[in-house]
């Protein structure tokens, strides 16, 4: 089947099998790798994207219901090479461990960010509830986010 949709802000047009994912989409047909597979059954959020602006998890959502919708992966946060400033609260707060978790974090926090930029800890901590990071760095993401809103 053909699905069009908005990828990153460019209208595309790309033929799947019916029952195709969002996830293996980006990452298979357009080499938008930065989304990650972990558990592949909407448990972790490591494949967290934006769909019309809210985030959901990727390797669950079918491409049938993509058509015409308005997606946006972890590389639409630095489409020129400078880094989104949550990206550059990351690095200062040094979030990254193995990091496998860190583009589905990022692309949650974004998402809380883009309808409430001052959010409290407690916002942040539930909207960011779900996404989990083995690693355990959710202390670090917390200060992080609140980095970034304390900017705004
Ligand atoms: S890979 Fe999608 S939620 Fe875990
Ligand atoms: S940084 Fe390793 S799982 Fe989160």
């Amino acid at each position: 089947m053909k699905v069009s949709f908005t990828l990153n802000r460019e209208p595309v047009v790309v033929e799947v099998e019916d029952n195709a994912t969002l996830l293996w989409t980006l990452r298979d047909k357009f080499q938008l790798t930065g989304t990650k597979y972990s558990c592949g059954i909407a448990q972790c959020g490591s494949c967290t994207v934006h769909l019309n602006g809210n985030p959901v998890r990727s390797c669950i959502m079918p491409m049938r219901t993509i058509e015409g919708k308005e997606v946006l992966t972890i590389e639409s946060l630095s489409p020129d090479g400078d880094l989104h400033p949550l990206q550059e609260a990351w690095i200062e707060e040094q979030v990254p461990q193995c990091g496998y978790c860190q583009s589905g974090q990022i692309m949650q926090a974004a998402a809380l960010l883009e309808k409430n930029p001052n959010p409290s800890r407690d916002e942040i901590v539930d909207h960011m509830d779900g996404v989990l990071c083995r690693c355990g760095a959710y202390n670090r993401i917390i200060r992080a986010i609140q980095k970034v809103s304390s900017k705004s």
